[in-house]
């Protein structure tokens, strides 16, 4: 089919090459100039693995191309609308402009049969908003239809989760729109992927309901953790002999600094400021909860740094091992890493940064931190090491060759996954959270 994706950013560049990789006929529209370029030379933007390789592939295919002129998706048979929602500046909700503007662009060029397909995360109602919209100001008018097909990808995973999704949920207003969506997904229905078929304003709230479920159990095992450490119990050992209730399940369960990203914390403020606009905002009050636990988990990982360093971080050293918000992503939207290690460097340390991936964008937002080569490098003179986003490499580091470099053999795993039995063997104080 010829597809076109709206937005080329996390979401719409791995979409578009995945589109192309299923064998459609792909072309990627973006504002930015800069980007379109990029990826026209086959690069991919931003780090996400096996997506560089896939897109030099399809983009010297023919299969995948790039423009920035609205003009040039018209031809296709389905548009993905693939835009950022990101947290409005004056308040919880969502910031629905990108989606507006992609939809007030594209409009004018529908002048033929042609589905519309929402992937952003938008408060529910949305869809509805904008099937009307585009009836109103497509030139194909109501043969110009909507529907919403909610992603869940994981960054890190993206193609994965892109070419074998765990389900897909189409909401569509015809069984024409299924059809469509049927057509587009066959391989990964062929193969047996589960589907849901909707309405749209289900389909909106399937996401948002996932991912605030996700932030909810992130945050009820922090809170946990927030328990083990007044009475000296043990979290990960809780989340253990929990998980293996087939009910509860043993992931998303891994308590630390908590969540960040460009979606979780984003999602769950814009679905409580959506509630509290329909008249239900006593229903997920407790979103305000699990927002606070989680921020709560960044003050605490400070708390630790402080102490271990004798209660001030004036003229102390920090080493921060991780910037991006989760390990396998170059992304520093929200990361709780980049937020702990200013906070530091506001309480008076010097605080130095490593990331294998991240350390570009940690710059950009965060320039007055060091950044090091390499987390010995970090790590050189450091007076407490943060371990903050689980990396692989972090887990490879020798406690007894770290201790070489750093000037107190002070450890805060935020993350609960280094070996504490070698580090404590080594002659680290090592302290984590929400166990002894
Ligand atoms: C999330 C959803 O998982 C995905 O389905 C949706 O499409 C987009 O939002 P993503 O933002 O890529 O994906 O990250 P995810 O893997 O969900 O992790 C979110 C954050 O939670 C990370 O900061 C991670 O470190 C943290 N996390 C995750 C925990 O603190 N504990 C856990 O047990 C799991």
């Amino acid at each position: 089919m010829r597809i076109s994706v709206i937005g080329t950013g996390y979401l719409g560049a791995v979409h578009a090459v995945g589109m192309a990789e299923l064998g459609h006929s792909v072309i990627g529209i973006d504002v930015d100039p800069a980007k379109v370029d990029t990826l026209t030379a086959g690069r991919a933007p931003f780090y996400e693995p096996d997506l560089d390789d896939l897109l030099a592939k399809h983009v010297e295919s023919g299969a995948v191309r790039f423009s920035d002129a609205f003009g040039d998706a018209a031809g296709a048979d389905v548009h993905f609308l693939c835009v950022g929602t990101p947290q409005r500046r004056d308040g919880l909700a969502a910031d629905l402009s990108y989606v507006d503007a992609a939809v007030d662009a594209l409009a004018p060029h529908l002048d033929r049969p042609c589905l519309v397909v929402g992937k952003s995360t938008v408060p529910v109602g949305t869809a509805r908003r904008l099937a009307a919209q585009l009836a109103r100001t497509a030139p194909a008018g109501t043969a110009a239809e909507l529907a919403w097909n909610p992603e869940f990808l994981r960054e890190g995973h993206a193609i994965a989760d892109t070419l074998t999704p765990d389900r897909l949920v189409f909401g569509v207003d015809s069984d024409h729109a299924e059809s469509v969506l049927r057509e587009v997904y066959a391989s990964a229905l062929d193969g047996g992927t589960p589907l849901v078929v909707t309405d749209l304003p289900t389909a909106e709230l399937v996401k948002v309901s996932a991912n605030a479920f996700l932030a909810t159990k992130i945050s009820f095992i922090n809170a946990i953790a927030e328990i083990c450490e007044t009475t000296g119990a043990d979290v990960v050992k809780v989340a253990d002999a929990i998980g293996y209730d087939a009910r509860i399940g043993r992931r998303f369960l891994d308590a630390g600094l908590g969540f960040g990203g460009g979606c979780l914390p984003k999602d769950i403020r814009a679905f409580i400021a959506r509630a509290g606009e329909i008249g239900a905002g006593q229903s997920l009050l407790f979103l305000h909860e699990v927002d606070a636990i989680n921020l709560r988990r960044r003050e605490r990982v400070a708390e630790i740094a402080a102490e271990l360093v004798g209660g001030t971080l004036i003229g102390r050293k920090v080493a921060v091992l991780g910037a991006a918000f989760k390990p396998h992503s170059d992304d520093v939207r929200d990361s709780p890493a980049l937020n702990v290690a200013g906070r530091l460097q506001l309480q008076g340390a010097h605080v130095a940064v490593y990331d294998p991936q991240a350390t570009e964008n940690a710059r950009r937002i965060f320039p007055t931190l060091e950044y090091a080569p390499s987390a010995y490098e970090a790590c050189r003179s450091a007076h407490v090491v943060l371990h903050l986003t689980e990396w692989p490499e972090f887990r490879e580091i020798d406690p007894s060759d770290l201790a070489t470099v750093v000037a107190q053999q002070n450890l805060v795993d935020g993350r609960n996954c280094l070996g504490a039995d070698a580090w404590r063997a080594a002659g680290w104080t090592y302290r984590s959270l929400g166990r002894p």
